[in-house]
């Protein structure tokens, strides 16, 4: 991404804010996994939206219309020491002339800088209640400005939520975050062609785990959008299944949900395969079904379409075709009424899609679905999932998890399916597999 990109977002935020007013906003924690040892460092979404800088202790200050320079860093200062254990930073020098922040201090002169960057200002716009000791010191600095009141020093009378502003621009992807969304799918989709080809019965999910790791690190993306789900059988109706430890069974399907992170953007993309690489009577029959729900919900996409439109047309589907099949009986419209699918289906038909997995922006305004619009980015993903203690179905449709799920964009005109390398009608996935 390019530095121009960053500070784009700056000045449409900053306009947002307004003179008078500040915003500010922390980077992401080192989080302890255990003694000595550290989780793996990921930025703050926010915080790297505005700043694509990828360092934790760091605090980005907005302040429109400030003479000395509106864009302020705190980070950590160069210390070659640390550099030598931990690796290279910034440091000041670097925050001003590589992040393009117009002023930069240390991290450790907060405390003793800030509060005087929020006397008489109107609005704090800050991520309120993300980090409940940064809300803590922020108070504290805001009750030690309102206790100089009688030295004619004003604090800030009004705490306003950054988020608000930041998720509606985050919502609209600009042509530069498509492609590193686009590029992030279509790796994704190759690794789950990988997956495809490497499955074999008697294997351990994770090792196809594995695979998918290889093709994202091998083709240059170094993190997973999320951890993957490798579910074989029945573990695929656990909607979550991250254990990826059982054997891959004969005449078994296997689930895997999974998309790599391409300079903090994600692809999720899921696909349901058989394991020996043949489909059943049965799963042929479910696997179908999904496919069918999942593309006239894709159908759905355009821009001015109530987002809701794919999911009412998921659930039409779904519900005919479960009838059909003798999973549910009765009328379709009652059953649609009684929500007599959420035993097989209870999950919607996906979200945003974009820095995170799901990402941000509402999905109501005014109490009614938004719209959609050119540059949203979502998901499309329908499932099925026959729990093996349903006995309300005939036993052999139990212990089937399917879902389908593909990337979308919302065009001028329609849509463009970002995943649609990942190989997706049983022809296809057997001919693949075989
Ligand atoms: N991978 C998470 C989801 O599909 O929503
Ligand atoms: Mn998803
Ligand atoms: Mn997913």
């Amino acid at each position: 991404m390019k530095s121009s990109e960053f500070a784009t977002r700056r000045e449409q935020l900053m306009n947002e804010i307004g003179q008078g007013n500040i915003g500010l906003i922390a980077s992401a924690k080192v989080r302890a996994r255990n003694r000595d040892v550290d989780y793996v460092f990921r930025q703050d979404s926010d915080f790297y939206y505005l700043t694509g800088f990828n360092e934790a202790d760091a605090v980005a200050v907005f302040i429109p219309g400030r003479e000395q320079g509106e864009y302020i860093l705190f980070c950590k200062e160069y210390d070659e020491k640390k550099a030598l254990w931990e690796g290279a930073h910034a440091g000041l020098d670097g925050a001003t002339t590589d992040f393009s922040a117009d002023d930069a201090f240390p991290i450790d002169d907060l405390g003793d800088i800030l509060p005087g960057l929020l006397e008489n200002k109107a609005k704090v716009f800050y991520p309120m209640g993300r980090d409940a000791s940064f809300d803590h010191q922020l108070m504290e600095w805001i009750n030690h400005i309102r206790s100089q009141t009688r030295s004619g020093i004003n604090a800030p009378g009004e705490l306003v939520s950054l988020e608000h502003l930041m998720h509606e621009m985050r919502l609209i992807k600009s042509d530069a975050e498509i492609e590193l969304m686009r590029f992030a799918a279509n790796i994704s989709c190759h690794a789950h062609i990988r997956a495809m080809q490497q499955c074999k019965v008697g294997r351990y999910e994770y090792q196809i785990e594995a695979e998918l790791i290889h093709e994202f690190m091998d083709s240059g993306l170094r993190h997973v959008a999320y951890p993957s789900i490798v579910a074989g059988g029945k573990n695929a109706c656990v909607l979550h299944y991250v254990e990826n430890k059982s054997v891959l069974q004969d005449g078994d399907l296997l689930l895997i949900d999974a998309g790599a992170e391409c300079d903090h953007y994600a692809a999720d993309i899921t696909r349901t395969f058989p394991i020996n690489g043949r489909f059943s009577t049965e799963q042929k029959a479910l696997y179908q079904l999904v496919l069918e729900a999942q593309l006239a919900a894709i159908e759905e996409i355009k821009p001015n379409t109530a987002w809701n439109n794919a999911h009412d047309v998921s659930v039409e589907v779904l519900t005919g075709g479960l009838i059909d099949l003798g999973l549910l009986s009765g009328e379709l419209t009652q059953l649609i009424k009684d929500e007599a699918y959420k035993i097989f289906y209870m999950h919607r038909i996906g979200h945003w899609l974009g820095m995170d997995v799901h990402d941000v922006g509402d999905y109501k305004i005014n109490d009614e679905w938004r719209v959609l619009e050119t540059g949203m980015v979502l998901t499309i993903e329908p499932g099925l999932y026959i729990s093996k203690d349903c006995l309300t179905v005939d036993e052999k449709w139990r212990g089937i998890g399917i879902r389908i799920e593909d990337d979308i964009l919302v065009t001028e005109t329609g849509y463009e399916v970002l995943t649609q390398a990942a190989p997706k009608t049983v022809a296809e996935i057997e001919a693949l597999m075989n």
